[in-house]
């Protein structure tokens, strides 16, 4: 029994009426979201995005006929009058919780099935059944604040960006491979025969181009496409703030973006002090054992290599002379753990790849007890804890091996310490960018060297001499911004002299020939008078979701992806038919 013929004007929200508007004339319009029937009084509560709403249906029989059809997610439009509600029924946990609405008439404007869920903060539902039905799953006030909180960050990124002179331009969806790292989603041409466009990775090229056509500052809200594997803060499809900048250094990049991230943790009414802490990437994977280290936790990696200079302990003594480091960290007031938690601590180790890990502890009475005791001796582990400045009730946790290996697998260990002692404060905002990154490694895989970041970036003025020599110890002008332990964002200087870019595409082994097959557009570019100029992506999800404190950006975005990559709502990825296929140029293999 839907109302055919819809003529009401809404004067308010669901979460608007207050103690102001009583003895108003009122029609809301909403979603039911809970009905108690109470036989000649039924009361139920009416929910659109701003909030939720009581009304009482009440000695009218046609009101009360009506009200008795009301199920919940019917959309209903109410006209009534706003009536304070008495003392002993305010709901405090209301915004509008001092009114209640008395219904003079009930229009249901359209009747709803049987939800799979009910559309409440709590109710516990699988994750593919509330993306299976989103359009509901997106009704539950989490997502309504989630999904707002995304309208009001981009909103306030426009504006902070447009007051420091940027321009937000659109760049091609249907483009060729950029190359950030991971495989590209392919889109067939129907009118150029095997030919394909591919989705950006990134606006990479594009935006430089925009630098190169005297843009200056550029900025864009941009989805970006990448056929990788995914986890919790990675989506096939996800956007970035993505800005480029004329005549530009590291610093004034990191001074954009500092004000910018301000701008939008105001938009959570926290303020972000500047500038933020900065730490080279040697000192990250050494200190930290990872390129974006968590700062809200102490326990930093200490090299204990000296220590154990003269040990006679055999694996010590044999990593040191193959030219290895023996590391270690401390967790403070550990010194009471049990045996049975130091073993699972080992095994943890273990997991996370390690050869063995040794445990030295200092009760509170000053006793010393350790896995290794008897082969390294009293004196030289308490020599240990003195230099980690460590003490009474304390646990020593030490690695060795090949240095950055032995700091990446305690930095794993420390971080999974961390989360299991509660270190990890969710409402900390411990940034730091990372720096002076290297600008290319070596791919075991590949045989050959990999940029760091992407091929564009420039190495420092200083270290060009030495990249075809030795080019591990080239630093790139790159610098990312990590967020509690997640990198949020990462850009660098950029290449502006065609020279310059080839020879880094041919120390990446990319020949000339391939250059000018994937690259030649942007190579000439650079030839028509590129002005120095730098940028940086910045992660948009990844950002929302320690806004709201979400787990996975999965709900800070209003469609997204399972980990199978599939929409589950929608069907895709789906089969297409044989007529389509052919108008591709396209065969069906299986
Ligand atoms: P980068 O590849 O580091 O740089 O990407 C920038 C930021 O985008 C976010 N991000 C992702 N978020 C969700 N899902 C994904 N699959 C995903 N991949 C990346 C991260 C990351 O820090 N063109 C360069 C930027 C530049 O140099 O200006 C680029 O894309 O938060």
């Amino acid at each position: 029994m839907v109302t055919e013929s819809f003529n009401l004007v809404r004067t308010h929200t669901c979460g608007e009426l207050r103690t102001k508007d009583v003895d108003s004339d009122v029609v809301l319009m909403g979603w039911i979201h809970r009905v108690r029937d109470m036989g000649s009084l039924i009361f139920f509560d009416v929910r659109d995005r701003e909030g939720v709403t009581q009304v009482v249906a009440r000695d009218d029989q046609k009101v009360l006929a009506s009200a008795k059809k009301l199920k919940p997610e019917f959309v209903v439009a109410v006209c009534g009058s706003a009536d304070r509600r008495s003392p002993d029924t305010i709901n405090p946990n209301l915004g509008t919780g001092e009114v209640e609405v008395s219904a003079s008439e009930i229009q249901i404007l359209n009747e709803a099935r049987r939800p799979p869920f009910q559309i409440a903060e709590d109710t516990p539902v699988s994750e593919d059944t509330r993306l299976r039905y989103r359009y509901l799953d997106l009704r539950r006030p989490r997502m309504q604040r989630n999904i707002g909180l995304r309208h009001r960050v981009t909103l306030a990124v426009r504006k902070c960006l447009d007051a420091l002179g940027f321009w937000e331009i659109e760049t091609p969806i249907l483009t060729k491979s950029t190359p950030e790292g991971a495989r590209d989603y392919l889109v067939p041409s129907r009118v150029q025969p095997g030919k394909f466009y591919a989705l950006p990775q990134s606006p990479q090229i594009f935006k430089q181009i925009l630098m190169i056509a005297g843009m200056d500052r550029y900025f864009q809200v941009v989805r970006c496409f990448r056929d990788e594997d995914l986890r919790a803060d990675r989506q096939p499809e996800f956007t970035q703030i993505d800005l480029e900048l004329s005549f530009a250094t590291p610093d004034t990049v990191i001074s954009v973006v500092e004000r910018l991230v301000q701008n939008i943790f105001e938009e959570i009414g926290c303020t972000i002090a500047v500038p933020f802490k900065r730490l080279s990437y040697a000192e990250a994977i050494t200190r930290y054992g990872s390129d974006k280290p968590d700062l809200r936790c102490g326990m930093l990696i200490e090299d204990l290599t000296k220590v154990f200079m003269d040990t006679t302990f055999g694996v010590f003594r044999e990593v040191i002379a193959s030219g290895g480091s023996v590391r270690g960290f401390t967790v403070k007031n550990a010194g009471g753990y049990s045996r049975r938690e130091i073993d699972e601590l080992v095994d943890l180790a273990h997991e996370l790849g390690a050869a063995g890990l040794v445990w030295v502890r200092i009760g509170r009475d000053d006793s010393l007890q350790s896995s290794v005791l008897k082969a390294v001796g009293e004196s030289t582990l308490r020599k240990a804890f003195e230099l980690v400045c460590a003490g009474k009730d304390d646990l020593l946790l030490i690695a060795a091996g090949e240095a950055t290996a032995t700091s990446k697998l305690l930095g794993d260990l420390r971080l999974v310490i961390a989360k299991k002692r509660g270190l990890l404060d969710p409402e900390a905002r411990a940034f730091t960018w990372v720096v002076d990154f290297p600008l290319f490694q070596w791919s075991e895989f590949e045989q050959r060297y990999v940029s760091m970041h992407h091929p564009f970036t420039s190495p420092r003025e200083e270290d060009v001499k030495l990249l075809e020599q030795s080019p591990e110890r080239v630093q790139a002008r790159a610098y990312d911004l990590v967020l509690n332990g997640i990198e949020i964002g990462g850009g660098s200087i950029r290449i502006h002299d065609s020279d310059l870019q080839r020879r880094i595409f041919k120390l990446l082994k990319i020949n000339d020939e391939e250059a000018e097959l994937r690259f030649g557009y942007f190579l000439e570019a650079l030839e028509y008078g590129a002005p120095p100029h730098g940028g940086i992506a910045l992660g948009l999800d990844r950002i929302l979701a320690l806004l709201t404190g979400e787990s996975s950006i999965r709900d800070v975005i209003a469609f997204p992806k399972t980990a199978t990559v599939v929409d589950l709502m929608a069907g895709s990825p789906s089969r297409v038919d044989r007529r389509q296929l052919k108008e591709l140029h396209l065969r069906e293999d299986t």
